[in-house]
């Protein structure tokens, strides 16, 4: 065979999907410290978990996050089942979320409810950077209750928590309050009236959205909209007497706990379904350029629009991915969690065997263990403990099969002793607290 039909035969070397990533062993620090601070987050503030499927009805997202949104137009991946039904990798977790409270009638079990989540969403994004076709979203959401602007200062709160018990200082919080069916009407007809003199000069998708979500208009990223953006009438100078003083106990709650901010006349989100306030988190310097770490809102239409009734509700979700790409620029360190482990050697087939066993049961016992069992000399074995940054070794050698011992050795301190097989757990245990 030829040397270019041997490379003809050579089978295709996969990849994974554009904008899709493996997680790789060496960034488990940053996904454990990630799950740790998010659970023990959910726990102090009373949040359970909730996770849904992540397909869902595709018709989910159409109504709630908008026709009309980038989400569903352009970034939602949806199949066809085989029975016909036409489902959607979720792109994001608040819809799956409220469907499941129905679902659940979770309501009924107490009032509000408060949920949290961790897991894998799906946008046929632009790849660059922060952008990415799936990554992990850490979200909390507090469906029913009152409709409480406490809530609202809740939820930036522990968005806030989460940033600082992970390093990452000094966040910028941007936040606006885009009204409610009484004041958002009125407020849409004006800003149609006065982009009407401007049309013509609109990028292609401000000109799309303009007669039906004109709001989105003041979201447009695109340099030929900008001057048309800085004039356009304020909404929160439009806001009905209820918006204006739930946005004003959000803005004093923050101010109690010491949370800056700025607000953001044309922060208003890409998804349809927000109501009054809307919020965004970006890191600072320039890690900004990463993009929103987090964002969220109220979303009290939410629940109707897929056949229950109007309810309170409130909830942000994190980038996981974002986070980790600001602390590594930012030069975070997440120092691995302090081994509790000892490094099992052997020295011939017999010993080999007892190890075997000996793994066994000190696992049994809660003690972690690490091995090269498959490596026959000591001094390879060792290498691998070497390796692993391990402290403390137990060698089994033919002698201490016959006398049913093990040798302890504290590899720090290049000490060791003779420790009986019967006794050596609560041996280990006592050195391992020490
Ligand atoms: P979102 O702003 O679309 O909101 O996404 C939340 C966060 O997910 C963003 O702030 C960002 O950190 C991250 N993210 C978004 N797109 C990408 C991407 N292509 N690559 C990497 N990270 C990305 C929502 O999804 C709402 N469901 C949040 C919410 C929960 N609102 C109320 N409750």
């Amino acid at each position: 065979m030829s040397p270019t039909e041997k490379q003809k035969e050579k089978p295709e070397a996969f990849r994974a999907p554009k904008g899709m990533r493996d997680i790789v062993p060496i960034d488990e620090p940053y996904w454990e410290k990630m799950e740790g601070v998010t659970k023990s987050t959910a726990r102090s503030y009373g949040f359970s978990r909730l996770e849904p499927p992540i397909l869902e009805a595709a018709a989910l997202y159409n109504k709630t996050s908008g026709e009309e949104s980038e989400l569903v137009l352009k970034e939602m991946y949806t199949l066809r089942t085989k029975g016909g039904d036409l489902l959607a990798l979720r792109p994001e977790y608040a819809p799956g979320i409220c469907r499941a409270y129905l679902e659940h009638s979770l309501g009924r079990v107490s009032q509000p409810q408060k949920l949290f989540y961790i897991g894998p969403v799906f946008r046929n994004d632009r790849v660059q950077l922060g952008h990415y076709r799936q990554f992990v979203q850490i979200g909390f959401e507090i469906l029913g209750g009152q409709n409480d602007p406490i809530y609202d200062a809740e939820v930036i709160t522990m968005a806030r928590n989460i940033l600082s018990e992970l390093k990452i200082k000094n966040p910028i919080l941007k936040i606006n309050s885009i009204g409610c069916r009484v004041c958002r009407p009125n407020y849409k007809r004006q800003l149609q009236g006065y982009y009407k003199n401007h049309e013509k000069e609109l990028c292609e998708d401000c000109t799309r959205r303009f007669a039906t979500s004109p709001m989105k208009l003041l979201d447009c990223k695109q340099a030929q909209c900008q001057p048309f953006k800085e004039k356009a009438p304020n909404l929160l100078d439009k806001l009905c007497f209820a918006c204006k003083a739930h946005f004003r106990a959000i803005l004093e709650y923050l101010e109690e706990v010491g949370a800056s901010y700025e607000i953001d006349s044309h922060l208003v989100r890409g998804l349809d379904y927000y109501n009054r306030t809307v919020f965004e988190f970006f890191a600072d310097g320039k890690e900004a350029e990463i993009g929103a770490l987090g964002g969220g809102g109220r979303y009290d239409y939410l629940m109707e629009m897929i056949g229950g009734h109007a309810l309170p509700a409130l909830g942000f979700a994190l980038g996981a991915e974002r986070l980790i790409d600001v602390m590594k620029a930012k030069e975070i360190a997440v120092p691995p969690k302090p081994q509790k482990r000892v490094f099992l050697a052997h020295a011939g087939t017999l010993a080999k065997k007892n190890a075997f066993v000996l793994r066994e049961k000190l696992l049994a016992s809660g003690i972690g263990v690490a091995e090269a069992l498959s490596r026959e000399s000591l001094g390879a074995q060792f290498k691998v403990a070497e390796k692993e940054g391990l402290s403390l070794a137990l060698i089994l050698g033919q002698k201490e099969v016959y006398e049913k011992s093990v040798i302890v050795r504290d590899l720090a301190a290049g000490t060791q002793e003779s420790v009986l097989i019967e006794k050596v757990v609560d041996d280990l245990k006592r050195r391992l607290k020490a």
